[in-house]
């Protein structure tokens, strides 16, 4: 999978990867409006080339107010990302070229005010999304705010992954409609916050791709 260009659809107006995109920034934005006032701390996991965060950062009120670490793998996106962070002078945004499953890339920056998981759960088994709601409470403050996405394909897991967020200390806010033609959720963490455990991994990143070719049925029909 070629995760430069799969940020391409972003850029076709009016694609659901560019509604998706549009949504997620309202709801950062929002998020960073009902924050409390001081310091903030923002972590994004997989967060390819940062368009979500940073394009709304680098024109929020709260931007001095927000440090931030983006965690990616792929290192031609997470140039990218660190270039847009620079050209925005967003000097409190780290981008870390690393495997976003490990807990320990979080370290000093978590507990956060704000969580993104975009991009993620469809390229996860349920087991693994599952896992990694159950981490959320390592990342994410009292208070605190997770954005997430999953594409609404058949089986939709969105309502799954709701409940899983139950479970788990975090209160729905906002939940994308069926018919939107993507799936985006916020969730406010109630809890107590976890101490982050060491060198734990959340998740395999299995990829949509691969995932889909596992379902297939042996013999390629369908
Ligand atoms: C679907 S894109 C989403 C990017 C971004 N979060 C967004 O929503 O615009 C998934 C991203 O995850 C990255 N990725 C894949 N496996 C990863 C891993 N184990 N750790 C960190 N990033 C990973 C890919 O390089 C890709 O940029």
């Amino acid at each position: 999978m070629d995760w430069m260009r799969w940020h391409d659809d972003y850029d076709r107006p009016g694609s659901p990867l560019a509604r998706r995109l549009q949504v997620v920034r309202e709801q950062i934005g929002t998020a960073l409006d009902r924050s409390p006032s001081g310091p903030l701390r923002v972590v994004s996991l997989c967060a390819g080339q940062g368009r979500d965060l940073l394009d709304v950062l680098a024109v929020h009120p709260r931007r001095d107010d927000v440090r931030g670490r983006l965690v990616e793998l792929d290192a031609d996106n997470a140039a990218y990302a660190r270039q847009s962070a620079r050209a925005a002078g967003l000097h409190q945004i780290e981008v870390v070229t690393a495997d976003a499953a490990i807990t320990d890339h979080y370290r000093g920056m978590v507990p956060a005010d704000l969580v993104l998981i975009c991009g993620v759960f469809g390229n996860l088994t349920d087991e693994d999304i599952e896992s990694t709601i159950a981490s959320c409470p390592q990342l994410c403050g009292t208070g605190g705010t997770v954005i997430w996405t999953r594409d609404r394909s058949l089986p939709d897991r969105v309502p799954l992954i709701c409940e899983w967020f139950a479970e788990h200390g975090f209160d729905q806010r906002w939940v994308s409609e069926p018919d939107a033609g993507f799936g985006v959720g916020v969730h406010r963490f109630t809890g107590r916050p976890q101490p982050l455990a060491s060198g734990m991994r959340m998740f395999t990143f299995v990829g949509f791709d691969v995932l889909s070719r596992m379902d297939a049925p042996a013999d390629g029909a369908g």
